[in-house]
């Protein structure tokens, strides 16, 4: 029987092709990361289940928000911040009636994956640790993935040129000692050490 996670990811991967391959991608980033920095196993779970539904909550943004070529007005940037809020909500819901693992902490990652380090980020402005690490390694992934992928509205950068704005909002939009390790990893391609995760970008094998 199909579960709410794969249900809610299919739905989202209807709704914006790139977000399914965002998802997939970010799963991967931070799915290493989080094995590589030898986080507990259950953080590294919530890790991984939260980085394929990061934006789930997109699904109930405008499209004519979501989808705008140009840049977003104040206005609709403030609609466009109420997905991580949204996504928690749809999970939330799925929990008290299913009971899927782990959730409450995915609900967690999810919900503050937009934070900063420095406390200016949403929906909460949570400063440095008071960030679920969760959400503070998906931060890091989910930047990278956005510079490095080309859009429709934008080219993308290249890897180099991804690291280096990374190093530059190391402390201030990402927790540094994050940005440090995800450097060496990509740098150093120890990604290419752990097969297993090759098989975790497969969303069968993401999902609960
Ligand atoms: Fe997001």
């Amino acid at each position: 029987m199909i579960t709410i996670n794969e249900l809610l990811y299919k739905a989202i991967a209807l709704k914006d092709k790139y977000l399914e391959m965002h998802h997939e991608n970010v799963c991967f980033y931070s799915t290493t990361l989080a094995l590589i920095m030898n986080l507990p196993n259950d953080v590294c779970e919530a890790i991984r289940h939260a980085s394929l539904l990061h934006d789930i909550g997109k699904i109930g943004i405008p499209n004519n928000i979501l989808f705008k070529q140009g840049k977003l007005t104040p206005k609709e940037w403030e609609v466009m911040k109420l997905h991580p809020a949204i996504g928690a909500e749809l999970l939330i819901n799925g929990d008290k009636k299913l009971g899927i693992y782990n959730l409450s902490e995915v609900v967690k990652v999810i919900y503050h994956h937009h934070e900063r380090w420095d406390g200016n980020g949403y929906p909460n402005g949570l400063k440095g640790e008071q960030i679920p690490i969760g959400a503070r390694v998906i931060a890091v992934a989910d930047a990278f993935d956005a510079m490095t992928t080309n859009r429709s509205y934008r080219g993308s950068l290249s890897v180099n040129a991804a690291i280096e704005e990374l190093k530059r909002c190391a402390n201030t939009q990402f927790d540094g000692k994050i940005v440090e390790t995800f450097v060496e990893i990509i740098n150093e391609k120890e990604y290419l050490k752990y097969d297993i995760l090759l098989s975790l970008k497969q969303p069968s094998s993401c999902l609960i």
